[in-house]
């Protein structure tokens, strides 16, 4: 999704705008550009492509000035060129902004703006913005720059996240959101804006989260937050939770692999303080005023999208088995077009890795104007999703840069996991005795995926004949199959193959039409109670000459006997295998594409956080 950086302070402007852009360049794009404002004139730099290319256009510009602006551009109006690029201007060159959401009636403002004389050098909707807001400047020269820009997005339908500059005001920023987020941080006699606080990060740890229908005026020695209505606010100055470290490769080849090989860690991370065998207990701080919900639950709702959504299928499984009461896993894009019953007892949760997407945040606003409790299961501190559920649970499992999901993935389920444990022993439908042995063993899964990732060597070999393969099916069962959809999911976006999850027995119902010698297998059969009926699945495949991977448990000697290739993991119970099975698929898909030359960590037209829908 795209990225925005803004600064105000002594520091050379050039420098902390790239850096901070180079921080976001995770989140994927497609253009990248630059504003500042020097000496009484804007200049403006801005490419389609990559950062580096930025910086080769601007190596010995000078671009120092006291305010400045930069952003990177995942196309939603107007396709990826220069021109359509941010920052945008005006008529006059007055100001330049950059925006993150969507102007859903520009069109209706262009035809206005056209007709009072403007004229637009792109196809944006953004620029629509820019001449609203020089318009009001134009019309009374004592005019501030916020109350300009307050006043033209009192016109404006849809979202925004907007940081604006005028030459004529120097030394200034001007912030304003509306569902696509912002945060300011603030530094010793310097400020800085961000669409994410890794933008800003190596700077300072001090950090306002701008809040919906908010809007920022800034200085490098001051700020004032007020309501879009221009009733002042009082922000609270918050600190950032997570190490710089956690941003960067550490001696990795990529992002996702670092993410991969933190799982341990993070697994660990996401019980931390929470989990307690002995006492056979579980404590979730996030949730300890909404027990009462939690006991008086009849229904769940999990709203989720892709990776997150997979997380919500083994949630359901834990909660129908712990808990005894139904769940359903919606995804979250059609969930919010939809018209769902909700019933006394009904309460929906929201998982989300970013807590900024879109679909998901729309999802849950449904519910919550339908008055149904919301809860969050969340990784970024302070995101959207987060502070708009009525409680939730942090995944603590520090920023993950990599488009391609993993460590949240794990987090997820570890924390669904105890959620569903608790749940279980508050309505008594889960037995002390069952819950001490799952809490044993969930304290025992960090090193059993350490183990797994000791030994990745066979995972590399076997990458390499995927690497050649246009297509590759996906069986998991029960606990599983969710584990196959993630692991077809990870294959498809970050290597372009086709790859389809199924439940291993609804294979038989079409998709085993599609096996030969070019359609690879891979097989979650872990030594759980459904074993035996993936077996018959693997035999049916081997009769029509598929080639066959197996996710299996370690002992199982027999397995060798009607697979192609065969990666162990540990023994567990079946309700944490998930947690085990998606490594190899993680890794699997991560080497199929370095084998296939892909960029890893930003994947074409993907982002990392889909702020729009
Ligand atoms: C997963 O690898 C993808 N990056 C994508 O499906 C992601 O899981 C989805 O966009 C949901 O993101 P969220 O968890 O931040 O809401």
């Amino acid at each position: 999704m795209c990225g925005i950086v803004g600064y105000v302070g002594p520091k050379p402007m050039k420098g902390v705008l790239l850096s901070g852009l180079r921080r976001l360049e995770y989140r994927g794009y497609d253009s990248a550009g630059i504003a500042v404002e020097q000496d009484d004139k804007l200049l403006l730099v801005k490419v389609t492509g990559k950062i580096h290319e930025l910086e080769q256009r601007l190596a010995g510009v000078d671009m120092e000035g006291s305010a400045g602006i930069a952003h990177t551009r995942w196309a939603t109006h107007g396709e990826p060129n220069d021109a359509n690029a941010h920052p945008h201007t005006g008529c006059n060159d007055r100001i330049a902004l950059v925006h993150n959401g969507i102007i859903e009636n520009y069109q209706a403002l262009r035809t206005l703006l056209l007709e009072r004389g403007h004229h637009f050098s792109t196809k944006t909707d953004t620029e629509v913005l820019a001449h609203l807001i020089e318009e009001y400047l134009e019309k009374d020269e004592e005019c501030p720059l916020d109350d300009a820009v307050r006043l033209a997005l009192q016109e404006v339908d849809g979202t925004f996240g907007v940081v604006v500059i005028d030459h004529n005001n120097p030394g200034q920023l001007v912030v304003a959101r509306r569902g696509s987020p912002i945060v300011l941080g603030v530094g010793e006699n310097e400020n800085f804006v961000g669409s994410d606080s890794a933008a800003f990060a190596e700077h300072t740890r001090d950090i306002i989260y701008l809040n919906d229908d908010e809007i920022a005026t800034i200085t490098a020695s001051d700020y004032t937050v007020k309501t879009l209505q221009d009733e002042v606010c009082n922000p609270i100055v918050e600190e950032i939770t997570w190490e710089l470290d956690r941003i960067e490769k550490g001696g990795f080849d990529h992002f996702m692999l670092k993410e991969i090989h933190e799982q341990p860690q993070t697994v660990e991370d996401a019980m931390r303080g929470r989990v307690h065998p002995d006492l056979c207990e579980v404590k979730l701080g996030g949730l300890e005023e909404v027990h009462d919900i939690l006991v008086s639950a009849e229904r769940i709702i999990f709203t989720a999208c892709g990776t997150s959504w997979h997380a919500c299928l083994v949630a359901r499984r834990l909660i129908e088995d712990f808990v005894r009461i139904p769940v359903e896993v919606e995804y979250a894009s059609e969930f919010r077009y939809s018209r769902p019953v909700f019933n006394k007892g009904t309460v929906l949760f929201a998982v989300s890795q970013s807590g900024e997407t879109a679909d998901t945040l729309a999802a849950l606003r449904l519910a919550k104007d339908e008055g149904i409790p919301v809860l969050g299961v969340v990784n970024s501190v302070g995101s959207t999703i987060a502070r708009e559920t009525d409680a939730g649970v942090y995944l603590h499992a520090g920023p993950e840069i990599g488009v391609a999901s993993t460590k949240a993935f794990t987090s997820q389920v570890t924390v669904l996991s105890q959620i569903a444990l608790l749940m279980g022993r508050l309505n008594g439908r889960l037995s002390k005795k069952r819950c001490e042995g799952i809490l044993h063993e969930i304290v025992r899964l960090p090193g059993k995926i350490r183990s797994i990732l000791d030994d990745t060597g066979s995972i590399s070999e076997i990458a390499e004949v995927f690497g050649r393969v246009n297509n590759a099916l996906y069986l998991g069962r029960g606990y599983n199959f969710p584990v196959a959809l993630e692991g077809a999911l990870k294959l498809k976006e970050i290597s372009y193959i086709h790859a389809e999850g199924y439940p291993a027995a609804e294979m038989k119902h079409g998709p085993i039409a599609l096996i030969d010698d070019d359609m690879p297998v891979v097989v979650l059969a872990p030594g759980d109670q459904i074993y035996p009926k993936v077996i018959s699945n693997i035999e049916e495949i081997r009769a029509r000459k598929g080639r066959i991977l197996v996710i299996a448990t370690e002992g199982n000697e027999t397995i060798r006997d009607l697979a192609d290739w065969v990666i162990f993991v540990p023994k567990t119970l079946d309700c944490f295998y998930p947690l085990l099975t998606v490594i190899p698929l993680q890794l699997l898909s991560y080497y199929v594409a370095v084998a296939r030359g892909c960029d890893v960590d930003q994947p074409r037209n993907l982002a990392k956080s889909v702020t729009v829908e």
